[in-house]
């Protein structure tokens, strides 16, 4: 079964041809023009198979990766994105800034019991002495929009994460945000109930006023809400079947930081475990995964049982909602990427 998406303003559109390279061993292979995407993040263990994903797919080429407050403190979700690129080795190393500290207004919620303390379940990266990632010398905001201005139309910005530093960006340089070739977002909970208050799903409950500012923005934004991303989980089954027979270091560390029990057949404290974040990676990659609605969407701002709801609106601007998705075919996808992908 596969959905064909509305508008397609992500990465993967029928302009993009397959082109061939030779490998090592000179057999020919066939590799898709790459799209080029920036991350912000709150890694998050979800967050770290988002960026396996990314880095793994050869239709992506990640021009930044930028941290902001939210499952952990910003200090920490730094060290993750280090940890977590220092896992991957990415061959082109990406630009990365640290962003927001705080949501524009409001307090700080952190999701220590489904990440853990140090937010990647107490997943071990072995350390690598002298290892340089390149630092921006400013804030996430102003890597996104100087990114966006270095290559006007050509960079989808996935966002996993508390929308801070997108609507700081916004605010500062909205021109510069303006130059985006489309905002994957994964957050808010349309038609279905929420997972942090029965209303509210955690990144938009995290920062409900930079979540109002981007999704009303007019912005080229598809979000992938609780919708689709409560569809796409890994199960007992798929840990016994693909992960654990894959046996290389990406596949352990979905183990580890899932907590992946094969005795008791659990993660940590819960029988499934979502794939959020991989998931609006994975719209990214084929947009075709997904079902899309053109909807306007209001986020709910004042405190109260509604604080940080996302729900439909008759005005305003519409963006594309996916609301249904192929779940096989996108665990499939996941599956794959998690094997080491051959260099060219
Ligand atoms: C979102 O909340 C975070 O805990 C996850 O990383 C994901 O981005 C799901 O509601
Ligand atoms: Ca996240």
């Amino acid at each position: 079964m596969g959905f064909q998406g509305t508008h397609s303003n992500l990465t993967s559109d029928k302009s993009i041809t397959p082109v061939l390279k030779w490998n090592k061993n000179l057999k020919p292979v066939e590799v898709t023009k790459m799209g080029k995407v920036m991350i912000d993040c709150d890694v998050g263990v979800d967050d770290a198979l988002a960026l396996i994903l990314a880095f793994h797919s050869p239709e992506l080429d990640v021009k930044a990766v930028t941290g902001v407050n939210g499952n952990v403190p910003l200090a920490q979700v730094f060290e993750n994105i280090q940890k977590v690129l220092r896992l991957i080795q990415p061959k082109n190393k990406p630009l990365i800034a640290k962003g927001a500290d705080r949501p524009l207004k409001g307090k700080t919620t952190y999701a220590y019991s489904v990440h853990g303390k140090d937010g990647l379940g107490g997943a071990r990266i072995d350390h690598k002495e002298g290892e340089r990632w390149q630092l921006f010398p400013g804030r996430a905001d102003e890597l996104i929009t100087t990114r966006a201005r270095q290559y006007p139309g050509e960079i989808t910005l996935i966002a996993t994460a508390p929308l801070t530093n997108l609507a700081l960006a916004l605010q500062r340089d909205r021109e510069g945000m303006e130059k985006l070739k489309g905002v994957a977002i994964m957050g808010g909970a349309v038609r279905t109930k929420g997972n942090v208050t029965p209303h509210a799903e955690f990144n938009i409950f995290s920062d409900p006023l930079a979540a109002k500012i981007i999704l009303e923005s007019g912005l080229p934004i598809t979000l992938v809400p609780l919708d689709v991303t409560h569809q796409v989980y890994l199960t007992p089954q798929m840990m016994e079947e693909r992960v654990r027979p894959t046996n290389n270091p990406f596949s352990k560390f979905v183990i580890e930081a899932t907590g992946y029990d094969s005795i008791t057949h659990r993660f940590r404290n819960m029988e499934l475990f979502y794939l959020h974040d991989p998931l609006a990676v994975g719209v990214a990659i084929d947009p075709t995964l997904v079902r899309k609605e053109r909807l306007s969407i209001h986020v709910e701002t004042p405190k109260g049982k509604y604080y940080g709801r996302t729900s439909e609106t008759s005005e305003g601007p519409e963006i594309d909602v996916c609301l249904g998705v192929d779940s096989q075919r996108f665990l499939e996808l996941f599956a794959s990427r998690l094997s080491l992908f051959a260099p060219l």
